[in-house]
């Protein structure tokens, strides 16, 4: 990295020790083999980590150039169509070297970079600005998850709006076959570059010359990744005796509302799955999350995590918001001004807590179905990673108590849905400023059920 660089990267304060790294992440492979989709959730990662990261998709570039090209644009044997994709992979990488120089950590750069010629090129334009480079290959021959990409994603994409979605899919076939005709596969000759190669959704992982902890975690993270259908449902334990008379923190049991809501989860749970088939459940190591899960079916696989357990509110915990505003009224300020950075005297702060959940998030993307039951800002923490809410937003969420979230990943983003109980909860949400024991929270839109 520059010293100029440097200087930028040491004022952001980030989660990891990455102040001195800038890496380009370079995928590579043939269309829809969704490398834009790993691209996009390398990105929601890090930045959820604090790490500054953004994506430059080629094809954005070329597509102001031409927006709605046919397949034959990208016959390399097409020479306008040769020189308008090198002249879009040139503006990508200029605009992407302008903003390392800003102080950026990870750029991404999204494109097919299918030959060694190109890869060499970007190696090269980023080593004489000091940036690592990280090839990203994704292979895949499974003709059936090829053929269901192109439908499910290509056929809606820019490039093909307003066009017969059997029409587009047909010359989707065609622009592949000609990116076939060019592809190289990273391989032995590549051997001094740092890669990973993930073939068939990460069935098999290749990784050569990884060289420090922010690449060892991209790449862990993206070994982690699978597509199967899944969704994770996210709820807060039932209202619990603190939450009634507005104390913070402790391990306080459920009171007679929070015990109704344990009582129909199980049903709220079953219904929202639409079958009978056994979710894994996760909760705290706190009697609130784990007398919540108690109704749920045996055949749930039960697990307590300490990394679930609510932001640790040190000297603060087991007071009320008036207590804290009348013993501790600088840091009752300090937070409202910064509520995702304050830590509380001998406690956590938000960004704390994001730190000791990236375990959970990794786990959280291997798994499949999974139910977390757990607490306010835990919640709101786990919600910002899957639905991309800003460090400033998120720490003031609204999340109700007796309220089933259900979070569905899909290839362009995390569908959201969210179920009502139904049983009275007193309000733990709280506005700027305010002291109050029981504030109204914003109306949320959440179907009962
Ligand atoms: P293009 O080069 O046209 O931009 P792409 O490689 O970026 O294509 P995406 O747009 O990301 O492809 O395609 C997304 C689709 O790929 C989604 O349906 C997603 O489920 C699927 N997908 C995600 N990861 C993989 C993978 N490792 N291998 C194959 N398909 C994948
Ligand atoms: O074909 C997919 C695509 O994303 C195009 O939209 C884009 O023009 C191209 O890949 C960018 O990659 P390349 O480096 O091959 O031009």
């Amino acid at each position: 990295m520059s010293e100029q660089n440097r200087g930028k990267a040491k004022k952001r304060g980030v989660v990891m020790q990455v102040e001195d790294i800038q890496i380009c992440v370079v995928m590579v492979g043939l269309p829809a083999r969704g490398k834009s989709l790993i691209a996009q959730k390398a990105q929601r990662y890090l930045r959820w980590l604090s790490v500054d990261a953004n994506v430059f998709n080629v094809g954005n570039y070329r597509r102001d150039a031409n927006p709605q090209p046919t397949a034959d644009f990208f016959d390399t044997s097409n020479a306008e169509g040769e020189r308008m994709r090198r002249a879009a992979a040139e503006a990508a990488v200029t605009d992407m070297l302008k903003w390392f120089k800003g102080g950026g950590t990870v750029g991404i750069l999204d494109a097919t970079n299918s030959t060694k010629e190109r890869r060499r090129w970007i190696k090269e334009r980023c080593d004489a600005e000091g940036i690592e480079t990280l090839y990203v290959e994704s292979k895949c021959d499974d003709e059936d998850l090829i053929m269901s990409n192109i439908l499910e994603v290509k056929t809606t994409s820019p490039d093909y709006v307003g066009q017969d979605p059997e029409t587009a899919a047909q010359d989707f076939r065609k622009r592949i076959r000609n990116y076939e005709k060019v592809y190289q596969t990273i391989d032995e000759d590549e051997n001094d570059l740092t890669y990973v190669k993930i073939m068939n959704v990460g069935k098999q992982v290749i990784i050569n010359r990884i060289q420090d902890y922010l690449q060892s975690r991209v790449v862990y993270y993206l070994m982690n990744l699978h597509i199967k259908p899944r969704s994770i449902w996210l709820s807060r334990h039932g209202e619990s005796q603190y939450n009634e008379t507005g104390q913070i923190g402790g391990d306080a049991e459920l009171s007679a509302n929070g015990e109704m809501y344990s009582r129909k989860l199980p049903k709220m749970v079953r219904d929202s799955v639409g079958d009978d088939r056994p979710l894994t459940v996760w909760t705290s190591t706190l009697k609130r999350t784990i007398s919540t899960a108690k109704h749920l079916p045996k055949e749930y696989n039960q697990l307590q995590w300490k990394a679930l357990d609510e932001l640790d509110a040190g000297v603060c915990d087991g007071l009320t918001y008036a207590e804290i505003e009348e013993q501790y009224p600088e840091d009752f300020k300090a937070r409202d001004d910064d509520k995702y950075n304050y830590r509380y005297r001998g406690g956590e702060s938000y960004r704390d807590v994001v730190i000791r959940l990236e375990p959970i998030i990794m786990e959280l993307e291997r798994s499949e179905d999974i139910l977390i039951i757990t607490h306010q800002a835990v919640l709101r923490c786990i919600y910002a990673y899957f639905m991309k809410k800003s460090q400033e937003d998120s720490p003031w969420m609204a999340v109700p108590l007796h309220t089933l979230i259900k979070l569905t990943p899909r290839a362009y983003g995390t569908e959201e849905q969210r179920y009502k109980a139904n049983i009275p909860a007193v309000s733990t949400w709280r506005s700027k400023g305010s002291v109050a024991k029981h504030e109204d929270a914003p109306p949320d839109d959440a179907q009962s059920i």
